[in-house]
């Protein structure tokens, strides 16, 4: 063969290579809404970042008459490429070839990227849109996923990794993304469930649609599985792009600053009286962040699922930092199962990856009920807890108004270890409430007062004038200062920059025992 025949052959493969499963099955990805594999590469990294490796690997199937359906890369797109800059490995499901599903070269293809990305200390991406384990391939293929499952838990904590669920995820398939950091899926077009409709309806009579049992919307607000929801394949890829400019290439760096932006001066200015007097009258958390973080900058995790607590990554003069904030919008900010599980798994991921925290606390305590004691609001409390406990990360509390019993211990309280904890001069730091306080210490008093309801008032005041303020934890330096809503900026961004070299740990052990 003349040398230029060679090249000739080169370049008619990496042809090959760009056409997917053949021109009908993309018309029909577009169809649905629904971008290429390569589509979504080329959106997600920097224009001309992309070195794709492994484009000529093939399937060795034989079953079925499978040799003679081979299709270059064999249905799923690896490589590297940048965002903003900095370099990310990505694996990109090819749904127009097999229906994206996963055969042991597959696999294979994921785990070679996944293993680099552990040695080079770089960020995963899997997007996320196939038909589960191929069928004509059976074991192998489930092989295959169980080999991803074991890298994406030894990379745990190491690396980042992010999953976008972008069409089918079923079965077994969905527990790859639920053992990476943050989950997208896009509305209308992805869906993940460990069982089906058609089974469900067996098994349990109940009738339900794919996007019911397990769309986007169901695991951003019921379920909590998922952690963005996004209107179609574009928004999702510009949502990871942005998520991936608060969080560090692995757990050895940190993310890199930026220049620091002051938020609104009405918003920063609003703060001072923003939080009301009344301890039963709600605001919103959200502009107690937004008056104090860098302009624009809070970018909010699992918006829609638990929203009495509120999480997210932010800027405080030009650093990333994860908040947790009660919300007193939502259930007047009490702590439930569902708030509890969202909390620590944030802080767990901000402690892994050398992201500060930020709380904003005002929280009446734990919700009562059967549905919360039975559903084991003991150990899913005792996450979030756990997490703030074991966390060595800088961690600063700005509590605004209520932190009552457990609830301010956990809260990322001085006695765990808390490293700045201030007050506004609203704050009620308290085992309880004014007016549940009284009724349990003084109940024979008022019982037996001539006038019960003057009597519990003038209890209510007495008890208020001793607990319902900042002054007695601060007189034990419980917390570090009283401080106006105003000043927090300022003075984070002061605690932010003297904590920077922290050097804190934990005794030395094999694995914690986190309640589960
Ligand atoms: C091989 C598959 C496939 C699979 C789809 N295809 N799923 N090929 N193995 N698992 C192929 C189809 O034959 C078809 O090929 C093309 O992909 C597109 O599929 P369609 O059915 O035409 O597409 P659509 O109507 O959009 O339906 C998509 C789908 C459906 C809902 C995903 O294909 C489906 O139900 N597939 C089977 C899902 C499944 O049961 N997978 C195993 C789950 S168990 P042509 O040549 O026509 O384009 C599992 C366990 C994981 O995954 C275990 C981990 C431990």
């Amino acid at each position: 063969m003349e040398s230029n025949e060679k090249v000739e052959r080169l370049r008619k493969l990496r042809e090959e290579t760009l056409k997917g499963g053949g021109k009908a099955r993309i018309a029909k990805q577009h169809e649905k809404g629904k971008l290429t594999a390569r589509e979504r590469v080329n959106l997600l990294v920097d224009k001309g970042s992309f070195e794709e490796i492994d484009a000529f690997v093939t399937h060795r199937s034989t079953a079925f008459g499978l040799e003679k359906q081979k299709f270059l890369g064999d249905g799923v797109i690896t490589g590297h490429g940048k965002i903003n800059g900095r370099p990310v490995y990505v694996f990109s499901q090819d749904f127009t070839v097999f229906g994206g599903s996963l055969s042991e070269t597959h696999a294979e293809k994921i785990c070679k990227i996944m293993d680099l990305s552990l040695k080079n200390g770089i960020p995963v991406i899997g997007l996320n849109d196939s038909g589960g384990a191929r069928i004509q391939e059976g074991v192998s293929s489930l092989g295959g996923y169980a080999e991803v499952f074991w890298r994406n838990s030894m990379a745990s904590g190491v690396v980042p990794q992010i999953s976008a669920v972008m069409g089918p995820c079923a079965g077994g398939a969905v527990y790859s993304p639920a053992l990476t950091d943050f989950i997208f899926m896009v509305e209308n077009t992805s869906y993940m469930f460990v069982t089906g409709p058609n089974v469900v309806k067996t098994v349990t009579h109940e009738e339900v649609t794919s996007e019911e049992l397990g769309g986007a919307t169901t695991h951003n607000t019921k379920s909590g599985v998922a952690h963005f929801a996004t209107a179609n394949d574009a928004v999702c890829i510009q949502e990871i792009r942005k998520l991936m400019s608060y969080i560090p290439q692995n757990c050895e760096e940190k993310v890199p600053m930026i220049e620091s932006k002051d938020p609104d001066s009405a918003k920063a200015k609003a703060l001072d009286e923003l939080v009301p007097l009344n301890p039963n009258k709600p605001y919103d958390i959200h502009d107690v962040i937004s008056g104090i973080v860098d302009k624009d900058s809070f970018y909010e995790v699992q918006k829609d699922h638990a929203d009495n607590i509120v999480v997210g990554f932010a800027r405080l003069g030009g650093r990333s930092i994860g908040i947790v904030a009660n919300q007193p919008l939502s259930l007047a900010g009490v702590l439930d199962i569902d708030a509890s599980l969202k909390g620590a798994r944030f802080v767990r991921f901000c402690d892994a990856f050398n992201i500060p925290l930020v709380v904003f606390e005002d929280v009446p305590g734990f919700l009562p009920g059967t549905d919360q004691e039975w559903g084991g609001i003991i150990k899913h409390g005792a996450k979030l807890l756990y997490a703030f406990c074991e966390a060595t990360v800088p961690k600063m509390t700005v509590i605004t108004r209520k932190a009552y019993g457990g609830a301010y211990d956990v809260m990322n309280s001085k006695h765990i270890r808390a490293d700045y904890n201030v007050a506004w001069p609203t704050s009620e730091i308290a085992v309880m409430g004014t007016k549940g306080a009284v009724e349990i210490i003084f109940r024979r008093e008022i019982s037996e007062a001539k006038n019960p309801e003057a009597k519990q008032k003038e209890l209510e005041e007495q008890y208020s004038e001793e607990f319902a303020h900042p002054y007695k934890a601060a007189a034990r330096g419980f917390i570090d200062d009283v401080i106006l809503p105003s000043e927090t900026r300022k003075k984070l961004i002061n605690a932010l920059e003297i904590s920077q070299h922290k050097v804190d740990s934990v005794p030395k052990k094999k694995h914690d025992n986190l309640p589960l």
